[in-house]
């Protein structure tokens, strides 16, 4: 197995620093979200107390290189500090802080998406939008092979790996444990963990969250992940359609419920959002995936439990549709629903707008012209 130099380092020499006391200062890590949508960055720096909110965190900058802005500019960005989690890393009183952001301009970057998502989630605040998300993600070795399959093939492809046990059949349960662990720790509204369909993936579940917490805590818990991975030399990816051939896709399975659809009676606005959702179709795909549905055109096959991409498909149960109502909520008439087509790697910024949109805000027309890819 291809593992990192990292992986290797002592563990227990750096307990020995770990231990050493800090007096009253207090060390933060501001993580952000890149030019391409998809990468994290982080950079930490000494506060003389700890800050015992948001509002105590004082904004910084970095120097935005134009290899990763597509303006092209080099120039400082701000960061401006958004939600506050405590460091499982070097453990509390250090925190970790999401930052969005801004141009020298102050106006949000083109891949902030939180900024006009958290318009969206104020003018929809009456209808009380719930947002659960899936996250799947499958590990790699850093010679990019799936980690713990065989180095010349595959394993067994009828293996029957979701929610399973055993030596055979499970790869790198350390790693998904000590992840939720560390989201519990940090604040993450983490909701579980269970193997998925191909050996090596994983999911783990964040919500219910009301409006954009939802997404500031899936990619808190993205960033507790990537760094979880680095204590063990291994490298999780996002990219919804891992393994081509006949392997799984990874997706974000996103559950949402208004006040509405969750009350006695709910059935009826969950079909009325439904339909809202199937004039909208390809908007949403658009919105799906960092690269406007290119990433999902791979995954969306219309096989392995996913409905197609040109498709809009919605059925109580169905998992090869695009909107599955779950059997529970057909029975108790009330609940939510779950939107299977986000990918992996979209960020549920963009997922949460467009669905607020289309069924709080009833955006219908007009949808951009633009081909499903
Ligand atoms: C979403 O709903 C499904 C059932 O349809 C459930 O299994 C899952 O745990 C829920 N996820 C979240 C994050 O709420
Ligand atoms: C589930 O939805 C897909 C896509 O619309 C459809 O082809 C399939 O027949 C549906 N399955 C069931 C059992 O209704």
């Amino acid at each position: 197995i291809a593992m990192s130099a990292n992986s290797d380092l002592s563990k227990t020499v750096r307990d020995k620093y770990m231990r050493l006391p800090q007096g009253d200062k207090v060390q933060v890590t501001y993580i952000w979200i890149d030019g391409t949508g998809e990468g994290l960055h982080c950079k930490t720096r000494t506060l003389e107390s700890e800050p015992k909110g948001i509002e105590d965190v004082p904004e910084w900058n970095f120097f935005g290189s134009s290899v990763f802005w597509s303006d092209g500019s080099n120039s400082d960005m701000y960061l401006v500090p958004v939600c506050l989690f405590k460091d499982p890393f070097t453990l509390d009183r250090n925190k970790l802080v999401l930052c969005e952001v801004l141009r020298h301009n102050r106006e949000p970057t083109e891949t902030n998406l939180r900024s006009s998502c958290h318009q969206v989630m104020e003018q929809a605040g009456h209808s009380h939008p719930w947002f659960g998300m899936e996250q799947e993600y499958l590990l790699l070795g850093i010679d990019k092979h799936p980690f713990g399959w065989p180095k010349n093939g595959y394993p067994e492809p009828k293996g029957s790996y979701s929610c399973s046990v055993g030596t055979n059949k499970v790869y790198g349960r350390d790693i998904a444990e000590c992840h939720y662990k560390a989201c519990l720790y940090a604040g993450v509204k983490i909701a579980g963990i269970n193997t998925e369909a191909m050996p090596s993936q994983w999911e783990f579940q964040v919500g219910p969250g009301e409006g954009i917490a939802m997404g500031d805590h899936l990619w808190m818990a993205r960033f507790l992940l990537h760094r979880v991975c680095e204590d063990f030399g291994v490298v999780a990816t996002l990219d919804p359609k891992p393994m081509t051939g006949n392997w799984y896709g990874a997706g974000c399975h996103t559950n949402f419920s208004t006040e509405a659809m969750r009350n006695q009676g709910g059935l009826q606005h969950i079909e009325e959002a439904i339909e809202k959702l199937s004039k909208r179709h390809s908007y949403h795909i658009r919105m799906y995936d960092p690269k406007g549905g290119a990433d999902n055109s791979r995954r969306l096959t219309g096989s392995h439990e996913t409905s197609s991409i040109h498709e809009f498909s919605a059925g109580i149960n169905n998992r090869s549709a695009s909107i599955r109502i779950p059997h529970q909520v057909g029975q108790d008439g009330c609940g939510y629903f779950e939107d299977r087509r986000p990918a992996a790697n979209c960020d549920p910024y963009a997922v949460m707008e467009a669905i607020t949109r289309t069924c709080v805000l009833n955006e219908a027309e007009p949808v951009p012209a633009g081909e499903v890819p």
